[in-house]
């Protein structure tokens, strides 16, 4: 079967119900997903040293609307409040992250008693209302030191976050079983380091691809450091993927395609599967490909207990011959729903996606680690955020969970991504994917109708 195929998906699929929390498994998790930088604030506070996104966000044109994450959404102080409306929707799981510069205070030094204090904390809030704390350590989030002396593409970055996960497994992992290593790679390596447009903003193929390569290296490594310290631990990485659908039926197009596969999907499980990098990907690169020391493929291809998946939105590409080195471009959606990120809505792609893995690495138990929306919300005359859309698009994305499992998937939980609006990286707070609508002058919290549509979606009324 070509790649072709196996993107395909038949055109007139028929809508699926209304899912229904019983369609479910009873110990099926469910959760809200959100990150450190986007909701904490309190960015100069308790030892806390700059990350790349506060030099990232504070150089003009970086960030939409010139905003940064130093107070946000104010989580670090109220977070008792945010875990009381977790609790009252009724989730039983939470993922967060760990800000590293709240923990780092230089090379190998000692963590920082205060950053550990807050995380310790923040579990305990978590526990007393039922809700598994799931941890990511690395959103993106990175000291600015460890940038300055050349971020993850220096391998000394791969040491300083074994250190971070040893400080911190080691704090939690008497409450703390489930551990993300990573958020989506991806992200942190292309994005921020070849397009350019996230923290730390470069924009080479070379470091890129370096990044992409400590970073995995690094999940490797800190794996069985958390393993030793957390008793029945559960680890995993968080990666971003799209099923991916050709710009059109031609030849052109589907060799594009497989092209910018090979990077967005390949590249990066491929070597999580043991398989290594691809070779048609390699050829492709060159001389930016990166440097390998003996035993990364090895630590890389560390078994774990679980993969999370981020899924927003399908990824057109068209032949695009003057885009060296992939010669393929991701076409903007101009049809048919789509979000305020201009994303399309499209349920139907979840359960691909989750198939597509299934079926290419088998790898084990599958959470969704991040799902949502973004739309342009307002709060009517009583108060009320009637999300119409964001609460279709949670059902949609729900029924086609629900699909992928009865096909044989074993995904065994999801987190929406937001609880609260946050801090949407380069869009600023221009963008909201909260469950509940933060007001950001006076810090109030609303549950959204999205957010109540969950609510009785778990009680199951
Ligand atoms: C994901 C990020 C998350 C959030 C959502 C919308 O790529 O992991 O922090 O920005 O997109």
């Amino acid at each position: 079967m070509t790649t072709a195929n196996r993107h395909q998906r038949p055109e007139s699929a028929a809508p699926s119900p209304a899912p229904q929390r019983s369609d479910f498994a009873s110990d099926f998790l469910w959760g809200c997903a959100t990150s450190s930088y986007q909701i904490e604030g309190a960015g100069r506070e308790d030892g806390r040293v700059e990350s790349i996104w506060d030099r990232f966000a504070a150089t003009p044109g970086r960030v939409k609307d010139g905003s940064n994450g130093l107070v946000a959404c104010d989580h670090y102080h109220r977070w008792p409040e945010d875990f009381d409306i977790a609790q009252d929707i009724g989730l039983n799981a939470y993922r967060f992250s760990i800000a590293w510069p709240r923990i780092y205070t230089g090379e190998h030094g000692q963590p920082n008693q205060k950053g550990l204090d807050f995380y310790s904390r923040l579990v305990d809030g978590m526990l007393e209302r039922g809700l598994q704390p799931w941890a990511t350590l690395y959103h993106w989030d990175l000291p600015q030191t460890l940038q300055d002396a050349g971020g993850w593409e220096n391998r000394a970055t791969i040491d300083a976050f074994v250190d971070f996960a040893d400080a911190m497994t080691r704090t939690l992992g008497d409450r703390v079983k489930h551990w993300i290593t990573h958020n989506e790679p991806w992200c942190t390596a292309i994005i921020g380091n070849y397009e350019g447009w996230h923290a730390p903003g470069n924009t080479s193929l070379k470091t890129a691809l370096q990044v992409a390569h400590n970073v995995l290296v690094s999940h490797g490594k800190a794996t069985p450091v958390i393993r030793a310290n957390v008793p029945d631990a559960q680890v995993g990485m968080a990666v971003s993927l799209h099923p991916l659908r050709a710009a059109s039926g031609s030849p052109e197009d589907q060799a594009a395609m497989e092209r910018h596969d090979g990077l967005r999907y390949r590249w990066f499980l491929d070597p999580l599967f043991g398989r290594g990098y691809p070779q048609a990907t390699l050829d492709l690169i060159g001389d930016a490909a990166p440097d390998v020391v003996a035993g990364d493929m090895e630590a890389i291809a560390v078994k774990t207990d679980f993969m999370g998946v981020n899924y927003y939105f399908p990824e057109v590409v068209a032949d695009a011959p003057d885009h060296a080195p992939f010669r393929a471009r991701v076409l903007p959606t101009t049809q048919g729903e789509i979000t305020a990120m201009g994303w399309p809505v499209a349920p139907e792609g979840l359960s691909e996606l989750l198939t597509r893995i299934e079926n290419d690495y088998h790898p084990g138990p599958m959470y969704v680690t991040e799902n949502g929306s973004a739309f342009d919300d307002t709060v009517d005359a009583n108060g009320e955020v009637d999300d119409v859309q964001r609460r279709q698009y949670l059902m949609r994305h729900l029924a086609s969970l629900k699909d992928a499992i009865d096909n044989g998937v074993p995904v065994k939980g999801y987190f929406a991504w937001s609880l609260l609006d946050n801090f949407e990286w380069a869009e600023g707070y221009l963008k909201r994917f909260g469950l509940v609508h933060i007001d950001y002058e006076t810090q109030q919290r609303r549950l959204k109708n999205s957010g109540k549509w969950y609510r009785a979606f778990l009680r199951q009324e």
